[in-house]
């Protein structure tokens, strides 16, 4: 019995996609409330359980965080050089073109037009991010068990650096963005991208 169950849980880690494109279907509450649940159940450094979670199903509001997130991209490629340091990517061309695609264009291609988006927010203190992470792929696993799709999306960090986009979502003083997830049902499942060879990143001692 053990080993299936294990079974199962390994297949859901290799079989869970990042998902791009949902279906325009309402995610029932009980739903994300079962996703985020098992979010809570993550391991978390000393148990500090570090984690809250802001959770938007309002279409109209995700669409002006996508515009606000499209805002600082276009803010950043404005000042280049200022953000070099801290994102040397700027240097790369490929990366240059794509941020400049994301700024300019009209869809949401930040939150992927997602029917619910959840930020988990946290303090600034030893591993509250790391915890953080944990919590948000058990919820993409979970989700990915329950038929619904997920995906974390790094660009919603750029919203930190918004501070009426940080009021509006009620980030409390002293908090950021440790992670942000859209959810939904897929409408298209995307091909595993490939993984590295299990040689080239693992070393025996
Ligand atoms: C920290 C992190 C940030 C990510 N940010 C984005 C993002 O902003 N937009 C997006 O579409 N996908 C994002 N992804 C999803 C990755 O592109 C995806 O996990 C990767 O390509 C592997 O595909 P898979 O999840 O289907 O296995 C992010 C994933 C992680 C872990």
């Amino acid at each position: 019995m053990l080993h299936f169950m294990e079974g199962e849980v390994i297949r859901c880690i290799k079989e869970r996609r990042s998902i791009r494109n949902y279906l325009d279907k309402e995610l029932p509450k009980e739903i994300i409330e079962e996703i985020i649940e098992a979010g809570r159940y993550a391991p978390s450094a000393e148990n500090k359980q570090p984690w809250r979670f802001i959770v938007i199903t309002d279409r109209a509001y995700i669409n002006e965080l996508s515009e606000r997130v499209k805002k600082q991209v276009r803010n950043i490629l404005k000042r280049k050089c200022k953000w070099k340091k801290k994102y040397p990517e700027l240097n790369e061309r490929e990366t240059f073109l794509f941020l400049n695609a994301v700024a300019s264009s009209s869809r949401d291609v930040i939150f992927h037009d997602a029917p619910a988006v959840v930020f988990i927010i946290t303090e600034n203190k030893a591993f509250y991010d790391e915890s953080c992470a944990c919590a948000a792929q058990n919820m993409m696993l979970a989700a990915w068990s329950l038929g619904i799709g997920s995906c974390w999306i790094g660009f919603a960090k750029f919203l930190e650096m918004d501070k009426e986009a940080m009021k509006m979502l009620g980030v409390p003083h002293g908090y950021h963005i440790a992670a942000c997830l859209t959810l939904g049902y897929p409408a298209k499942v995307p091909k595993a991208p490939m993984r590295n060879p299990i040689a080239g990143i693992m070393k025996w001692i």
